[in-house]
């Protein structure tokens, strides 16, 4: 079966890769040369992933039998849409479907429309005028967000990106001055997980759970990034969440699904729900519309070798036969590798040398992003996330020791972040939650309408119990 992958990043070389081990041909759709999927392509084109008709084009020439849309761009300008007009069977939700990603407005008003409590509190001041009374209203701490795509740079979050309330209300006011509209919702307490599922008519089917570190620096300093690194554990749970919580966080899928469905939007694709759970239960920080990258690298490795082309295939064309969806019970770990300054100041055009044979051998996978090749074992990094390094084992401490062990099979200048699934890190997290799920904890101020989605109360064991 012919593949087309929209896409030119480190999730999408995953993507092409594991439909590669699972005997498919993989053709590629992308605007940049990356080293690792022109390796597996039997062809590609050089295209704006935007672009619909070139993009159709070039599935048409192909006979690809399903495409497999990697980022949100191409999802929110309709290339979805524009290949199924053309009866070629694809991964990925229409425009409109998207939108649950490329509006957070749209995001909000869906769940409260369809009663789906798991928002925070939201306010959404249409002038300047309005914002230092939604402010007001909504009370500190808060975040503020413009409404469309900001690959996930544009969100300020109050003791991060700024401390002074008046600072937030300037960012806000210049949001909307630039003819943007803008949410401020409360700030979120808690630890954050991804829960992604495979969307398709006969029904969702759950991913395993994964953490993404969204900060650019160790210790999680810096700015928000597209994520430098992400960790599942092998019981498709994280420390932090018992199977309680996720099953909250997939019901909250399930309900999205069908209100879309509802509203007349059909969904046929990757669902990613970016959760923070909190002393309450999981609340929905956004939707994505896609894998989540690299949080879709970790899964994608999990998934059973064998009849991954089939299993899309079925999602590509609205049935699944829910024994092919299976994730090994593994940890992994990924680390990006990026320019140094990545985050606000990247360095670009600095050379790597990957040594892909000596960390293949370490039983770590290499993913190429923004890389271009610079002559054999040598790639140019871009100004995006570069090189994703993914490392699987029993613990999750152990995933990420074997991705730290292989970077000793890389040369060059890059930054890397060393606490992405080190114990210290797990337990910190474990210890965060156990104190705000602690009795007599002080609550944080949740409207009632969230509160009423409480998840069950906590069973989560010690620290030392779930990191074994
Ligand atoms: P988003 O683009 O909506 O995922 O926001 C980027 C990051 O900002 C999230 O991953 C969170 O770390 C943070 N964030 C967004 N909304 C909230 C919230 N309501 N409370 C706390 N943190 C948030
Ligand atoms: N890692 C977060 C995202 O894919 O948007």
């Amino acid at each position: 079966m012919k593949f087309l992958v929209v896409g030119g990043g480190a999730r999408e070389h995953a993507i092409a890769a594991t439909l590669e081990r699972a005997g498919a041909d993989v053709v590629v759709a992308s605007a940049n040369a990356n080293p690792g999927l022109d390796r597996i392509a039997r062809a590609f084109v050089r295209v704006d992933p935007t672009d619909g008709p070139r993009v159709v084009e070039f599935a048409r020439k192909e006979h690809v039998a399903v495409a497999v849309i990697g980022p949100e761009a191409p999802l929110a300008a309709g290339v979805a849409d524009a290949l199924r007009a053309a009866e070629i069977p694809t991964v990925g939700p229409s425009r409109d479907g998207a939108r649950i990603e490329s509006s957070k407005l749209f995001c909000r008003e869906l769940l409260a429309r369809h009663g789906i409590a798991a928002s925070p509190r939201v306010a959404t001041p249409a002038s300047v005028e309005e914002v230092d009374r939604a402010v007001a209203e909504l009370g500190v701490p808060f975040v503020v967000k413009p409404d469309g795509l900001t690959a996930g740079k544009g969100v300020w979050v109050q003791g991060s990106d700024f401390t002074d309330p008046k600072e937030g209300a300037v960012y806000a006011k210049s949001l909307l001055l630039q003819g943007g509209r803008v949410l401020l919702e409360e700030k979120l307490d808690g630890e954050e997980f991804s829960q992604m599922a495979f969307v398709t008519d006969s029904g969702i089917y759950p991913m395993p759970a994964v953490q993404d570190f969204k900060r650019a620096l160790e210790g999680n300093r810096g700015g928000n990034t597209g994520g430098m690194g992400s960790y599942s554990q092998r019981d498709h749970l994280l420390p932090f969440l018992n199977s309680g919580d996720r099953d909250a966080a997939i019901e909250i899928l399930r309900r999205t699904v069908a209100a879309l469905r509802a509203d007349g939007i059909s969904y046929r694709g990757v669902l990613y729900g970016g959760f923070m759970l909190t002393a309450r239960g999981p609340l929905l920080v956004e939707y994505n519309a896609r894998f989540g990258d690299p949080e879709g690298i970790n899964a994608l490795t999990l998934y059973e070798e064998g009849n991954f082309a089939e299993f899309l295939h079925g999602v590509a064309t609205g049935r699944v036969d829910p024994n092919l969806v299976r994730f090994r019970l593994r940890s992994t770990v990924v680390k990006y590798i990026v320019p140094p300054g990545y985050g606000d100041h990247p360095k670009a055009g600095g050379l790597l040398e990957v040594d892909t044979g000596a960390i293949e051998a370490e039983g770590v996978h290499v993913y190429y992003g923004s890389v271009e090749a610079a002559g054999p074992g040598t790639v140019r990094l871009g100004s995006s996330r570069g090189v994703a390094l993914v490392g699987e084992a029993s613990a999750i401490y152990e995933a990420g020791t074997r991705v730290e062990a292989a970077l000793a099979h890389l040369r060059g200048d890059y930054y890397v972040r060393h606490d992405i699934g080190t114990k210290e890190d797990l337990a910190r997290r474990v210890e965060h939650l156990r104190q705000l799920r602690a009795p007599g904890a002080k609550p944080s101020p949740l409207p009632l309408s969230v509160a009423a989605a409480a998840a069950p109360p906590s069973s989560a064991g010690t620290a030392e119990q779930l990191l074994g």
